[in-house]
Formats: C-alpha cells, sequence, structure tokens
C-alpha cells in the first residue's frame, strides 16, 4: 500500500507537528480544521518553521518550498476525498472522535486507512462509529512529532492486516521508529509514563520539593531530557488530564486518579506551554 496523499484533521499541537513530518517525507498533505483561521495559522507556523531550519543551514530555499508546496490547508471534510490516509489529531474526547469517523468514514470512501492519534482512547470504540471498522487503526505519534522518533501502531479488534502493515509502512516512509501494540489505554507509553508524571504533581502539591528541584531531580537522577511538570506542560495539561481519566476508566488503578492540582489547573485554563501558563510561565 502506497500513501501519497495524507488528510490531517485538527489544528492543535500534534496535526501541526505530523503536518512538518508527512511533508518532509514526500508526501502531500491535505490540513484540515473547522475555521480558516486556525489553518492559516496551521500553515503560517509551518512556514515558521522552515524558515528557521534554512536559517540554521539545515534545509535549502528550494527544499524549504518544495515541502511547503506540498501542504493545502482546507475547512471542508469533503476535501480530504482523494486522500489515501486521514490522521485525525482532534481533541481527546470520544464523542467527538466518533462524530468525527462517522464523518470520515462517509466521505473518504477510497482511503486505504483512517488513524487516530489518540493518546488514551479506545481505537475499537472509534472504529465502531464507521461502516468499515477494518481499515481504522491508532497512528500514535509524540510530541513534537518532528523530533521524537516513535510511533506507536494500534491494532483493534477489528482493525485489517492491511491496515496494520499499511500504517507501519507509512509511518516508516516517515522516518520513525515503529512499534504494535494492542488497543489497550494508554498504549505502550502512555500507561507507563502517566502515573510517573501524575505522581509528579502530587509530590509538588504535597511539598516534597520544588517544582525546580522535581525536574532537576529526574533530569539528573534518571538522565531524563525533561522533568516530568516541564513535560506536562509541553503535552498540555487538558490532554494530561484526560489521559489519567481513560487510563482510570480502563484499569480502576488509583495511581492513575487525576491529582488533584491538575484538575485545578485545568479549571483555570493553565494549560501548559500552549497557554502560556502552566507549571512554568511561557508568556514572556
Ligand atoms: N499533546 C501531546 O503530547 C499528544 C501526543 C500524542 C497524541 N496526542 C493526541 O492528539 C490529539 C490532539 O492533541 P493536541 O495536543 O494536538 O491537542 P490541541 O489541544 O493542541 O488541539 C486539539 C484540536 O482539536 C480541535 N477540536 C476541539 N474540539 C473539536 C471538535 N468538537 N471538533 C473537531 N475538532 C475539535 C481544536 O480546534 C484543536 O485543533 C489528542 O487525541 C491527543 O490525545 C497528543
Amino acid at each position: 500500500m502506497t500513501v501519497k496523499q495524507v488528510g490531517l484533521v485538527g489544528s492543535g499541537i500534534m496535526s501541526s507537528g505530523v503536518a512538518e513530518v508527512v511533508a518532509k517525507a514526500g508526501m502531500d498533505v491535505a490540513l484540515r480544521s473547522r475555521t480558516q483561521e486556525a489553518v492559516d495559522a496551521m500553515v503560517a507556523g509551518l512556514e515558521k518553521s522552515l524558515a528557521k531550519q534554512v536559517e540554521k543551514g539545515k534545509l535549502d530555499d528550494a527544499a524549504s518550498a518544495e515541502i511547503r508546496g506540498r501542504v493545502r490547508a482546507v475547512t471542508d471534510l469533503s476535501e480530504l476525498s482523494s486522500c489515501d490516509l486521514v490522521l485525525e489529531s482532534v481533541v481527546e474526547d470520544i464523542t467527538v472522535k466518533k462524530q468525527l469517523f462517522t464523518d470520515l468514514d462517509d466521505v473518504c470512501a477510497n482511503a486505504k486507512i483512517l488513524a487516530t492519534n489518540t493518546s488514551t482512547l479506545s481505537v475499537g470504540d472509534i472504529a465502531a462509529a464507521t461502516k468499515n471498522p477494518e481499515r481504522v487503526c491508532g497512528i500514535h505519534f509524540f510530541n513534537p512529532a518532528p523530533v521524537m522518533p516513535l510511533v506507536e501502531i494500534v491494532r483493534a479488534e477489528k482493525t485489517g492486516s492491511a491496515t496494520v502493515s499499511g500504517a507501519r509502512t507509512f509511518a516508516e516512509a516517515c522516518g520513525k521508529t515503529v512499534v504494535d501494540v494492542i488497543d489497550r489505554a494508554g498504549f505502550i507509553v502512555n500507561s507507563l509514563l502517566f502515573p510517573y508524571l501524575n505522581n509528579a504533581v502530587k509530590a509538588l502539591d504535597a511539598g516534597l520539593a520544588t517544582r525546580d528541584d522535581i525536574d532537576a531531580a529526574m533530569k539528573g537522577g534518571c538522565n531524563f531530557p525533561m522533568g516530568p511538570l516541564e513535560l506536562l506542560d509541553l503535552v498540555g495539561l487538558d490532554t494530561s488530564l484526560s489521559i489519567l481519566e481513560a487510563l482510570h476508566d480502563e484499569y480502576q488503578d488509583p495511581n492513575y486518579v487525576p491529582a488533584p492540582m491538575l484538575e485545578q489547573m485545568v479549571g483555570d485554563g493553565r494549560l501548559g506551554r500552549k497557554t502560556g501558563q502552566g507549571f512554568y510561565d511561557y508568556s514572556k
């Protein structure tokens, strides 16, 4: 299965990063958001990122123009009808994703793969919103997508073998290391990572140490590139809260009960880097 045209749905952190990865891998990208403003902002973000790479000598002007030329911005879902593969990265909400897959199933009759970038939701539940669950799988990129080497390919109960192998070929064409995983909340990485991140928030709240010392301890003591609180700000605290809730729903393990401080911060609109305020201040 050769993927030439990729539809990306959603205009947040993940779709923006994946758009750059896919266009750099030589595939055409249709970027879809519900509003022209949001999709224009994504394209502007991509242009800024490419310009920075040209400035640093990582890309030349011709390559940058070629990559930019592969990306078209659209607002109507029907404009994804010619795509071979569609990957959604919209808000981590099962109702929203199910509705989107019902719509994609109708609009993208020719797509070989309809994929979700969900971090924790059931791919099988999302697939059940379509008439063709065999072409639905998870293609889980990590943040920031242009930098992080891993992609988890998630096989739900009804996912077809051709879908799994096509998704693997696509992710490898994007230059990623691929792992296969069955459809359990959090897959490999987040089911192991989130108890740790959650406990870091609980430790901060309990006064175990300062924010800076918690992050410094895990970087210096475990050789992690980022501390847990910095990482939560990068992921987004709202997304992190949704991930913990989904993990708790599935496993009923108290380690996944979201730290009250995390819930409080989300309630206050402090979502991390994307809002300029999280555990750290990004507004300056
Ligand atoms: N942030 C991460 O580190 C990360 C990593 C891997 C996967 N993911 C997954 O990717 C997906 C998106 O995460 P993100 O971090 O890009 O989120 P984000 O908050 O940056 O973006 C969410 C997007 O969803 C759109 N949206 C919100 N409500 C919608 C609706 N009702 N209908 C259609 N679109 C709607 C928003 O406009 C926005 O474009 C989630 O499923 C998340 O679990 C996130």
